[in-house]
């Protein structure tokens, strides 16, 4: 039934600790999952505006940075026998998402209550009621 988990993560704690329960649907059928790291495009062009770096290279070292985020994550479900893509894009976050859910056939999402910000006080993240509000597939919201 969820054959196909789409696992977006900013890095953060609480994106991590979701992790765990990618690997629990094992049990639920879960084949495949998708990890996917959206750059923040808004975030990316505040800094491109008052960079004196080149930007492609300020786009480069962000990617780079994502790629070795991301290796641990790939060892650690490949080892519970999972089949793993790494997607890694620039667009507004929760777009990002919807856009990976829709391309890639998802059956289902697991995402972190809360992310970098971390503002307790806030029920859900921005980025996560936007995916529990508007995507299309179960969403798993992990606190
Ligand atoms: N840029 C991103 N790329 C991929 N996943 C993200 C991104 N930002 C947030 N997420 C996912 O959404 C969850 C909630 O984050 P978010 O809604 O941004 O909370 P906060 O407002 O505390 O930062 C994270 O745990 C992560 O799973
Ligand atoms: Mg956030």
């Amino acid at each position: 039934m969820f054959e196909k988990i789409l696992y977006p993560t900013d890095f953060s704690h609480e994106a991590h600790r979701a992790l765990d329960f990618v690997v629990r649907l094992k049990d639920a059928g879960a084949r495949e999952v998708v990890v996917l790291h959206v750059i923040d495009k808004g975030s990316f062009d505040a800094i491109a505006r008052y960079a004196t770096k080149d930007i492609l290279e300020i786009e480069k070292n962000l990617k780079e940075r994502a790629i070795a985020e991301m290796r641990p994550i790939e060892e650690r479900l490949e080892k519970e026998g999972l089949k793993v893509k790494v997607i890694i894009t620039k667009a507004v976050p929760y777009m990002g998402i919807l856009e990976v859910e829709k391309n890639e056939k998802i059956s289902a999402i697991v995402i972190g209550s809360h992310g970098m910000s971390n503002i307790e006080e806030i029920f859900l993240g921005s980025v996560s009621e936007k995916i529990v509000r508007r995507a299309k597939t179960p969403v798993l919201v992990v606190r």
